[in-house]
């Protein structure tokens, strides 16, 4: 590491607000309060014109916070030391991050390996919000599975429509009339948000995990027409032929997803079923999948619809900015006091570095980058 860029490391940080540039991203990396609260520390805060936009969030409610509006991203690359985003960088950024810099943004580099290359490139130290980790729970990510959760749900009911290509069913059925079956795979926080909200439209649902205990916690709080099971591939497959819509929430931290709907349960799903592919940001655990976007939000994969988007959260940027930045902003602020400072406070961002000084340090990262 090179002292010029550890020095700035340690010293209170010039925080910048990168306007977000992956394809229909409208989420923010600050609301206008936090710049608030940065600002009220005493701190520096630079906004690219436009950032909060797509949030709902004007430049003038920024300015009025405290912060200053900058022209460009340029400017802010070029002025703050602490960069914010929500996304990964995209290519027109990479060659833009200095050695100097701290990069505090979802990364997820497992499954992005020209990230992490120009992360590395850079010099820059670069700190994933899905890697901040306390007891085997991860309140970065939390907040935004809720929000995959819930809404793979919505968009399985919507391409169960038949004016979608959908089957035609009602994801809760009627009196009399059998509901959709939907089968989650992984009892962890999307898991449980996409199940919750398909019983409460009356759909029957069924967990699946490695951990029977969190299948069951999860099942328990979806009411008594729930189940729980083990997931083995074995279980998925019978349970295909029944299931019209299938949800994959499965994570092994740091690590590409495990594939746990294979081609032969897609084939085997009744005509017009539909997929969600929660994991995708982690490379998908459907076979052969392929990603899906906002504008695009399904592939025919087979007779069945695949959904695999990796920015779910952003077709609801109101509700998930104000999620994601109620998690964020505590280590947002303890990062913009310097390194040491922020560590004494926050622990845990350590083990959420996933490059610094040119090299991936992160261990599940670096074991899957190779
Ligand atoms: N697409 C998006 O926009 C979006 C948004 C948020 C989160 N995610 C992703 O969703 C995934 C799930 O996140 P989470 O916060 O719910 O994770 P989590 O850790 O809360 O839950 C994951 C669950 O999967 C289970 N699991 C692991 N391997 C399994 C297997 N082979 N079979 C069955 N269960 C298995 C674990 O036991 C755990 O209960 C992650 O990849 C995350 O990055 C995607």
């Amino acid at each position: 590491m090179s002292h010029e860029a550890s020095s700035v490391w340690e010293s209170a940080q010039v925080v910048g607000v990168l306007k977000e540039v992956k394809e229909h991203e409208r989420r923010v990396s600050l609301t206008p309060k936090g710049a608030a609260a940065l600002v009220a520390d005493g701190r520096t805060v630079i906004v690219e014109a436009g950032a909060g936009l797509g949030s709902g969030f004007k430049d003038d409610e920024y300015s009025a916070a405290g912060a200053r509006i900058a022209p460009t991203a340029d400017a802010v690359f070029a002025e703050a030391t602490l960069l914010l985003h929500v996304k990964e960088p995209q290519p027109a950024e990479f060659g833009k991050f200095r050695a100097h810099h701290t990069l505090f943004t979802y990364l997820h580099l497992a499954a992005a390996p020209d990230v992490a290359e120009a992360l590395c490139a850079s010099g820059c130290r670069a700190i994933a919000y899905e890697s901040v980790e306390i007891d085997r729970t991860f309140p970065l990510l939390a907040p935004m599975s809720m929000v995959a959760g819930r809404l793979a749900t919505q968009i399985a009911a919507s391409y169960l429509e038949a004016r979608n290509g959908g089957r035609g069913m009602l994801m809760g059925g009627l009196p009399g009339v059998e509901p959709t079956t939907v089968l989650v795979i992984g009892a962890g926080v999307s898991g449980r948000h996409a199940a919750e909200v398909a019983a409460g439209m009356g759909a029957e649902v069924i967990v699946a995990d490695l951990a029977i205990e969190r299948a069951q916690a999860v099942a328990r709080d979806c009411g008594p027409l729930a189940r729980a099971i083990v997931s083995t591939p074995q279980a998925i497959e019978e349970l295909a032929p029944i299931t019209e819509v299938m949800v994959g929430a499965v994570l092994a931290p740091g690590h590409k997803a495990p594939i746990v709907i294979t081609k032969k349960v897609l084939d085997l799903m009744p005509e017009g079923s539909v997929v969600v592919d929660i994991a995708i940001d982690q490379g998908g655990c459907v076979e052969g999948v392929q990603l899906t976007s906002h504008a695009d939000p399904v592939r025919l994969m087979g007779r069945v619809r695949v959904s695999a988007t990796p920015n779910m959260p952003a077709a609801v940027p109101r509700s998930s900015t104000a999620a994601l930045t109620a998690a964020t902003l505590p280590y947002v602020r303890a990062l913009a006091s310097g390194w040491s400072a922020a560590l004494s406070v926050h622990g845990e961002l350590v083990g959420a570095v996933n490059v610094e000084s040119g090299r991936v340090v992160h261990p599940a990262v670096a074991d899957d980058l190779g």
